[in-house]
């Protein structure tokens, strides 16, 4: 993505426009605690149209049934690959003894016994949402960044896979929730290395206040929403880390003024944490709350689980190997992740002249279509331009699994189809 982010996918809206696997079929159904309508996608097919059988069959999410057809379709406002809809239903924020579950419950515990339970919580909202639920509802400026087929997931040109949990705020302001935390699996087009991945986590929390609320303190709605925000998240900071050092950076959100990011220093580094601030006003006007000041913040799951547990690639949080789901307990936070035997890299080298409509996230969506979690990295090694103005672009791929030793042969094979897929698909010319 062209958006910095530090580590593991982080706040792709902070910084004014600029700025975590092994296929499976038995995706999980779901129990629905609210519903979602959603037209586009509520279609139920089992067969696609070509009589073979899809990837897997309609999955239901959100109360919303969704088939393989509904997400992934040859159509040029879709750019949603089939690694990613086989992600659809994975829900990882709902295994107890997971560490992305089990970070859940420990933020949900934390807002439990602080606020008498006073939260609401939803972790099955429907991942497939409206560009106005995901942009517009939160006032993602039009030309940001973030709106381009380069960084998001289009489904059609009115419908994404949600790339932020922010995108649920309006609609649950709408429904009269006042107190609310929403879990769910996000998506964004995006590099390869240990911090990112295409699908990750997030959870969003939002609280409203109403004037009598505020009106007593002698501060205006804004600053006792910012007070209250702060020492909310430094208690969660504590609840997660014990005794760290903190500081907050200002910050921009097109949702929050003002905007916040959280800081804690942990081991030996300064980290991000988290991205929150006070509601805009025009958010909680265009949805019932016309009093109202709000505070909202978004964090990062695979982020600090991977400091949390000791996790060093983001794949991990995929597997199924029994090496890794084993070491982990429902509602024990302590635990720190063994690596099992690191298998060694591979690394092979692509040269090509590029065009005009080359991106780095492209190039990392053709290598991850290939090899899926083998790819561990895809890093820019050299880049000049010739006399002619064409520019030459070198990536060194390096393909590693968790698991097991790659064979020369795989490895062979994976780059030779990459080769011919970054020709075909990217129309550059190989070198
Ligand atoms: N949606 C932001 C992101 O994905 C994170 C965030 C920041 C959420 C600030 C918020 C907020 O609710 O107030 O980068």
């Amino acid at each position: 993505m062209t958006m910095a982010m530090s580590i593991a996918q982080f706040t792709f809206f902070s910084r004014a426009a600029s700025s975590s696997f092994l296929h499976r079929t038995n995706a999980r159904f779901n129990q629905f605690t609210f519903s979602t309508p959603f037209s586009t996608a509520a279609a139920t097919c089992t067969r696609k149209k070509n009589g073979r059988l899809p990837v897997m069959s309609a999955l239901e999410l959100g109360g919303v049934k969704i088939a393989r057809d509904d997400v992934v379709r040859d159509d040029p406002t879709n750019n949603v690959p089939d690694s990613i809809f086989s992600k659809l239903g994975m829900q990882l924020h709902k295994r107890n003894q997971h560490p992305i579950g089990i970070l859940k419950n420990a933020i949900y515990e934390y807002f439990d016994a602080n606020y008498s339970n006073k939260f609401d919580k939803f972790d099955d909202l429907c991942p497939l949402v409206s560009v106005k639920q995901n942009f517009d509802d939160v006032l993602v400026p039009a030309d940001h960044i973030s709106r381009s087929y380069n960084d998001t997931y289009y489904v059609d040109s009115q419908t994404v896979l949600r790339c932020h949990t922010s995108a649920h705020q309006a609609e649950l302001l709408r429904d009269g929730h006042t107190h609310f935390l929403v879990t769910g699996d996000v998506y964004r087009r995006d590099s390869i290395d240990s911090t990112h991945y295409p699908v990750f986590h997030q959870m969003e929390g939002f609280r409203v206040f109403s004037p009598k609320e505020w009106e007593a303190s002698g501060l205006d709605g804004t600053s006792y929403a910012a007070d209250d925000l702060k020492k909310c998240l430094e208690g969660l900071a504590r609840h997660l880390f014990g005794a760290v050092e903190m500081r907050w950076i200002d910050a921009y959100f097109p949702f929050t003024n003002p905007s916040f990011e959280l800081e804690i220093y942990f081991q030996e580094k300064w980290m991000e944490v988290l991205g929150c601030g006070v509601t805009e006003q025009e958010i909680l006007r265009n949805n019932g709350q016309l009093d109202s000041v709000a505070w909202a913040f978004g964090l990062g799951l695979e982020r600090l689980a991977m400091v949390l547990f000791d996790i060093p690639d983001i794949r991990l949080f995929w597997s199924n190997d029994e090496r890794f789901t084993s070491q982990f307990t429902k509602g024990k936070m302590g635990i720190k992740f063994k690596p099992f035997s690191k298998f060694p890299p591979c690394y092979k080298d692509m040269s090509f002249w590029i065009n005009e409509s080359f991106t780095e996230n492209n190039l990392c969506e053709v290598v991850r279509g290939v090899a899926g979690d083998l790819a561990e990295e895809v890093q820019l090694i050299d880049n000049f331009t010739n006399k002619k103005g064409m520019t030459s672009h070198c990536y060194r791929i390096a393909y590693r699994s968790m698991e097991r030793s790659l064979t020369d042969e795989e490895i062979n094979e994976l780059q030779r189809k990459v080769r011919e897929q970054v020709e075909t698909k990217l129309n550059v010319e190989l070198r």
